[in-house]
């Protein structure tokens, strides 16, 4: 949860097309909404838009359940509220681990525990007991070892940062400096990285105009609006990359070699009250799309060029619940039908290719009827895949079968995600010929007699889309998805 900060803030940045094997961007999942989506779902809706990575606020073990088997990378958190129990019991610290990270990998891939969310500046009576309770949830996953393959780290503020610009000069507040040496001392020796909350958003509206707003949302800046550091001379091309550098800036001065730092929230509200003009759906769109460009782009800010600045965006729905401002059940780039908020892509290679050289994936003759139903569904909604040429009247409605109707959804499934990692499977109903299945007038995708059309989002960073269906969860969501399909094509 972002806070309402604070400071006058900085600077940042733009990006090329590459993605650089590493980099990141995940995205937040709260939960805070009226018609929140089961956890299968939510799940479906992540897997559907290629989102490798998520945090969620509480380590929900439904959700932990969903996610298992899905090559989704999970960063869990505690809650506030538990924050100070486990703090002061290590056997509660034990405890919370059984239950949370023990119980659910290696199927649910947890990687990282966020402790607390903001502590310092949400719950600074708590601050005594931030490092313990980090410590004492490290020494239960040393004791399960797990210690490797799941970090700890506590989420912290720009707000802690009352001077972000110039980044150089940046420093921590200094009534927090021995809760944030421990914070430091304890991410060093265990490996882990520094987890920030940073919202370009909040540093531009606080800024009073001090900034332009191109700066903020990593547009171009103009020669005569260039941002620099005039102690590095370092050029600031968008307040992202700024903030972070401040804060690798203020993190030097307790003398502890680099400690990467992790973005666990940033984002930009889409809707907002009568003193929000800021929050539109335009700027949210142009901020989260600059903003995975910049960070697919693989480089580090001006004085980390080397370190990803992996980033979680926050967040997954708009979380209509929430108590304050409308902006702040604004930030969701979807709504609770899956539909998105505004065009949002975590891709950045402008749309996939077909093509068949790796052959046609077409049904298995003698397949199970509802197996092939269930792939169909899933193809032509969570997959998807472009269905309009098997409905009624349309070039390959006929023959009117399952199986060829699955044959159709299954190729154009194949052939656009084949590349990002798709499989011809479909729960052992399909399989992969070389002749092309096309039939007069309904052509099939990637047919050289074909040109293929659309963009779909395909994967971004090593996780491709499921290869086979999962149909238990797909009756439920199948319209929804495919309603998604629609806005994104539009
Ligand atoms: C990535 O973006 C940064 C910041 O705009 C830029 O300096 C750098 O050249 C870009 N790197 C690549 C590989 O495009
Ligand atoms: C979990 O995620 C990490 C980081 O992406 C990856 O290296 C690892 O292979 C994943 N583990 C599983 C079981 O998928
Ligand atoms: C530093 O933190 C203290 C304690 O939260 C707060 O009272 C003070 O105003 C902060 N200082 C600045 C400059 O933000
Ligand atoms: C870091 O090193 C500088 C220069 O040696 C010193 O002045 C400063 O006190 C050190 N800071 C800490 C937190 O140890
Ligand atoms: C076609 O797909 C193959 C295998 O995925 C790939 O190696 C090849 O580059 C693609 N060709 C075109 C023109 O996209
Ligand atoms: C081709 O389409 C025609 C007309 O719909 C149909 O009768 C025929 O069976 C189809 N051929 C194949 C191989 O599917
Ligand atoms: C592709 O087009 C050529 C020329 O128009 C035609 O002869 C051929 O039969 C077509 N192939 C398919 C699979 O429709
Ligand atoms: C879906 O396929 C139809 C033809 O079957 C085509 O007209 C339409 O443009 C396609 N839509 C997308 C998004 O590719
Ligand atoms: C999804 O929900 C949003 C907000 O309630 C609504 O505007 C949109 O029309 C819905 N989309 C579909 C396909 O139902």
């Amino acid at each position: 949860m972002r806070r309402e900060i604070l400071f006058g803030c900085l600077l940042l940045m733009f990006g090329s097309l590459s993605i650089a094997l590493g980099a990141f961007v995940g995205i937040n999942i709260g939960t805070d909404l009226l018609n929140l989506p089961s956890p299968e779902q939510v799940v479906a809706i992540l897997r559907s838009h290629q989102i490798a990575h998520v945090r969620l606020f509480d380590a929900d073990n439904h959700l932990l359940s969903a996610l298992s088997e899905t090559e989704i990378e999970v960063m869990i958190s505690v809650t506030n509220e538990e924050v100070l129990g486990i703090g002061q019991s290590p056997a509660a610290a034990a405890a919370w681990i059984n239950k949370n990270v023990a119980a659910f990998v290696p199927s649910t891939n947890i990687t990282a525990i966020a402790v607390g969310s903001e502590v310092l500046s949400t719950i600074p009576h708590a601050a005594p007991v931030l490092v313990p309770a980090m410590k004492n949830l490290h020494k239960s996953l040393v004791s399960s070892n797990l210690n490797s393959q799941v970090k700890v780290s506590t989420p912290l503020s720009m707000d802690l940062i009352p001077k972000p610009f110039p980044p150089s000069a940046a420093t921590f507040n200094s009534s927090w400096d021995s809760i944030i040496s421990g914070v430091l001392d304890f991410l060093k020796s265990t490996d882990s990285f520094f987890m920030l909350n940073a919202y370009p958003y909040f540093g531009y509206v606080q800024s009073s105009g001090i900034f332009p707003i191109e700066y903020a949302l990593f547009q171009p800046l103009s020669p005569v609006k260039q941002i620099v550091d005039p102690n590095t001379l370092f050029h600031y091309d968008s307040m992202f990359d700024a903030m972070v550098d401040a804060t690798y800036n203020s993190i030097s001065a307790y003398n502890l070699s680099v400690i990467p730092i992790l973005v666990t929230e940033t984002g930009w509200p889409w809707a907002g009250g009568a003193n929000e003009q800021d929050a539109t759906v335009e700027n949210a769109e142009t901020f989260n799309n600059n903003l995975i460009k910049r960070v697919l782009n693989g480089s580090g800010p001006p004085s980390q060029p080397a370190i990803p600045m992996n980033t979680y965006i926050y967040e997954l729905f708009n979380e209509d619940k929430k108590p304050g401002p409308l902006s702040e059940k604004s930030y969701g780039v979807y709504f609770s039908n899956g539909s998105s908020v505004y065009t949002f892509s975590l891709d950045t290679s402008g749309g996939a290719t077909a093509n068949a050289s790796g052959g046609f994936c077409v049904a298995k003759k003698g397949s199970d009827t509802s197996s092939l139903q269930d792939g169909l569904n899933w193809a032509c909604g969570p997959g998807q895949a472009n269905c309009s040429a098997i409905q009624s009247g349309q070039p390959c409605y006929m023959p009117d079968t399952i199986e060829n109707h699955a044959s159709y959804a299954y190729n154009d499934y194949y052939q656009k995600m084949r590349s990002v990692g798709g499989t011809c499977d479909f729960g052992g109903t399909a399989m992969i010929t070389t002749v092309d299945p096309s039939n007069g007038s309904c052509i099939f995708t990637g047919s050289t007699n074909s040109s293929i059309g659309g963009t779909l989002t395909p994967a971004f960073g090593p996780e491709g889309p499921p290869g086979n269906a999962s149909p238990g969860q797909l009756p439920d969501i199948v319209v929804l998805l495919l309603a998604t399909l629609v806005l994104l094509i539009v």
